[in-house]
């Protein structure tokens, strides 16, 4: 129960619903533990004993008495499913919910070291498992025990006032050997559950995979390998499962085969000690009463164990340290100048591992620096750091002499645009993916920007101009497209600190024109950080810092750097041979 803690102000909010589930449980469990029980009891025989003699209107008063207290036990029923479904949709809703938010905030680092199909299957396969554990729990929780209760009570009744007394405490007696195989099953169904949800995330990633993956699987011919990929994955998921059902299914034969047991040997004692029939059936009835919550309980307890699977799998997001936060008290900054200063910084993606070894360097603001170096040198390692989507394992970073740690996020991040290698876009509009730059822009300001960034002619010649829905992760734009949109995007963003990741694909000449023009523009007054791989843009940046092996080996110009740094001569000339 304590690992319930946490999770109690998902209960807080739903306390209307759940409250008025237990009200009903509680009316169904006493309904069908006494009630029914009562009417073999008292019922029946108040009009079979009476041999004829009642009135019509007396016999159909004392009938009315069953209808109604199935009345009673079915529309608490109701009500009682109705509201722990509300309940378990509402808790559902607000798990999933921060689940979501927390994958907004985790450090890349932690999404990137995991499958995105296995996170999807956390916050969709293991959230619906969970909920449908409480709701169960909701509904047979207090309905079962109640009625267990209910139907003791009955038969604990019944003992002292009847002469069957030795009977119905022999039958009572073997009401907890059914608990025995409810224990059992229960423990060999946990160890399965959380095999079979961590399958079922497998699977959910191999899909992803493959639809993100759909033109590699053409060009290399994958169709087969990946089928079976995939059937293996169902396999395996099948197995786990059957696991499951090999043990939940015995579940219910075990305690009938126990219970008739206590039935047979019942009638076998209440033969010899003279219990009346009514008797024997009310004792019965409410032994069958009894083994139905047990039954019920039993399987509940398996239903907890997989709930309990899927919370950990939930849980191994939800407790995961958001590394990269607010500081307590942070630094107000508003629009940064761009005054960059590594101080001493070492990084490792890895423990122990760095990629980054003590590099202290300063990038003046307005500078525009070209990072160069072989691949895997660790630039854009280092040009990650600056909007803090990695942290510095030692040494700092800071902006205009303030530490990038000691700011809030959003206004690091406001003071940074970025536009990436192979830019993502939203399966939205071309307008409103240019809108997320600066959400207040103004309509002309969008298009200033598109024009800015040499886009506006091919977006306005679409049939539905800026309209165009651009497909998901914007398939539906060519690449120099989708590059002209992103970089409209960053000019609107208009932030003092610009960093790019200059797209190596090969653009057709017009597109890599275009790019080049809008550049130009986009660079001026800024502090940009450029990963380049055109000669031309090297030799216009103002400052080259070379990489290698995680430390930058030199630093100038290109002028400085061509004579006197044998690595930047052979980068450079191998660039240029390229073009
Ligand atoms: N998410 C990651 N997790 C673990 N290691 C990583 C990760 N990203 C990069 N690395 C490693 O860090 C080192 C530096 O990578 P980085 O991406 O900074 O290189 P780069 O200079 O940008 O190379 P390229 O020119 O090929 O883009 C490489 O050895 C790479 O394998
Ligand atoms: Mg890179």
């Amino acid at each position: 129960m304590r690992r319930l803690r946490p999770y109690l102000k998902y209960f807080k909010a739903v306390r209307g619903p759940i409250s008025a589930a237990i009200f009903y449980a509680i009316i169904f469990g006493a309904t069908s533990g006494i009630a029914v029980p009562s009417l073999i009891k008292y019922v029946f025989p108040a009009i079979f004993n009476a041999s004829g003699s009642l009135a019509l209107s007396t016999v159909i008063l004392i009938a009315s008495a069953i209808p109604i207290a199935f009345l009673l036990r079915g529309f608490s029923s109701y009500g009682n499913s109705y509201y722990t479904q509300l309940a378990g949709v509402r808790i559902l809703e607000a798990l999933r919910l921060d689940y979501f938010r927390k994958l907004q905030v985790l450090p890349l680092s932690f999404l990137q070291n995991k499958a995105s199909g296995d996170l999807l299957s956390r916050g969709l396969a293991d959230t619906a498992q969970l909920q449908f554990t409480l709701t169960l729990i909701a509904n047979d929780g207090v309905k079962q025990p109640v009625q267990l209760l209910g139907a003791l009570g009955f038969l604990i009744y019944q003992a002292f006032t009847q002469q069957g007394t030795f009977v119905v405490l022999l039958a009572l007696a073997s009401v907890p050997l059914t608990v025995f195989p409810v224990r059992y099953v229960g423990r060999k169904v946990l160890k399965r559950a959380s095999q079979m949800q961590a399958q079922l995330g497998n699977i959910t990633g191999q899909f992803s995979e493959n639809l993100s993956a759909a033109r590699e699987v053409r060009a290399f011919g994958l169709e087969e390998r990946e089928s079976s990929r995939f059937a293996l994955a169902c396999r395996g998921l099948i197995t786990s499962q059957m696991k499951i059902a090999k043990y939940a299914q015995a579940l219910t034969p075990a305690i009938e085969m126990v219970s008739s047991l206590g039935i047979a040997l019942t009638l076998v004692f209440a033969y010899y000690r003279g219990v009346q029939l009514e008797t024997f059936l009310a004792i019965i009835t409410a032994l069958y009463v009894c083994y139905e919550p047990i039954k019920k309980m039993g399987g509940l307890n398996n239903e907890m164990k997989r709930g309990l699977a899927a919370l950990d799998r939930l849980e191994f997001v939800l407790n995961e340290p958001v590394t990269i936060a607010d500081p307590a008290v942070p630094v107000s900054v508003g629009r940064l100048r761009g005054d960059l200063a590594f101080e001493g910084v070492t990084f490792a993606y890895k423990a122990n591992e760095p990629v980054l070894h003590s590099i202290s360097t300063k990038i003046s603001a307005g500078t525009v620096c070209a990072l160069v170096g072989p691949s895997g040198a660790g630039k854009s390692t280092f040009a990650n750091l600056v909007p803090r989507f990695y942290e510095a394992i030692t040494g700092r970073l800071t902006i205009d002499g303030i530490a990038v740690r000691a700011m809030r996020l959003a206004d690091l991040r406001r003071n940074v645009a970025l536009v990436s290698q192979d830019p993502v876009l939203f399966n939205d509009t071309i307008y409103n993916n240019l809108l997320l730059g600066r959400m207040d822009a103004t309509r002309a300001e969008v298009e200033q920007a598109a024009r800015d960034a040499y886009a506006h002619d091919f977006i306005v010649s679409l049939p539905k101009g800026y309209d165009t829905q651009v497909g998901e992760r914007g398939v539906l734009l060519s690449g120099g497209q989708k590059q002209r949109v992103a970089l409209a995007r960053a000019f609107l963003r208009n932030a003092p600190i610009l960093i790019l990741d200059e797209a190596t694909s090969a653009l057709d000449s017009d597109s890599e024109a275009a790019i080049q023009a809008a550049l130009k523009k986009l660079v001026v007054g800024k502090t940009v950080l450029i990963i380049a791989h055109r000669f031309s843009t090297i030799r216009d940046a103002s400052l080259i810092l070379v990489f290698d092996k995680g430390e930058i080996a030199a630093s100038g110009s290109h002028e400085q750097l061509y004579g006197a740094n044998p690595l930047y001569k052979s980068l450079y000339d191998r660039q240029r041979a390229g073009h």
